[in-house]
């Protein structure tokens, strides 16, 4: 693997660890508040950056690259209410967008094929990750100071489930 594409799968890994930290640190928040549902949703968030940091992990080794291992960054989190954390969210994965695509941008200069393939599941995972955030939002703004709609939206976001993403 080109050494230039080798650097950048590593910064993205060490991103998506980051976002796992990130939203550990804001699931620890609602589980204090005792929003378990919150809690919940951001302990799937926690699963899948996991998934994606290890997805990239594993490819990196399996073109024969090295794994650069450094330091992940405190989380840090500015928000200190609900939809303040979900807007901080949704600026996060924008954030995270814009690397993929930087990450993507560096693969087609060196011409290789096979990450651009691979990269292709980041890029619509993306899609649908800042998809899921915004409608989270929307309905938020909807609820405003209903406190029984809050503690509905709660029940709802208790039932989701990790799914072990088939990457790449
Ligand atoms: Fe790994 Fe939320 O992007």
């Amino acid at each position: 693997m080109d050494k230039r594409l080798e650097k950048a799968f590593n910064d993205q890994i060490n991103a998506e660890l980051y976002s796992e930290y990130l939203y550990l640190a804001m699931k620890t928040y609602f589980k204090k508040a005792n929003l378990l549902g919150f809690a919940n949703w951001f302990d799937v968030q926690v699963q899948e950056e996991h998934a994606h940091g290890m997805g990239m992990y594993e490819y990196v080794l399996e073109r024969g690259g090295d794994i650069e291992f450094k330091a992940i960054e405190k989380p840090e989190m500015k928000a200190n209410d609900i939809l303040g954390i979900m807007e901080e969210v949704l600026n996060h994965e924008k954030w995270v967008t814009s690397n993929i695509n930087a990450l993507t941008d560096v693969a087609e200069e060196v011409k290789d094929r096979a990450a651009i393939s691979f990269l292709d599941w980041y890029i619509k995972e993306q899609v649908e990750e800042e998809a899921n955030v915004s409608k989270l939002i929307t309905t938020l703004k909807l609820i405003g100071d209903d406190k029984h709609a809050l503690l509905m939206l709660d029940k709802e976001l208790a039932t989701r489930v990790f799914n072990p993403p088939v990457i790449g």
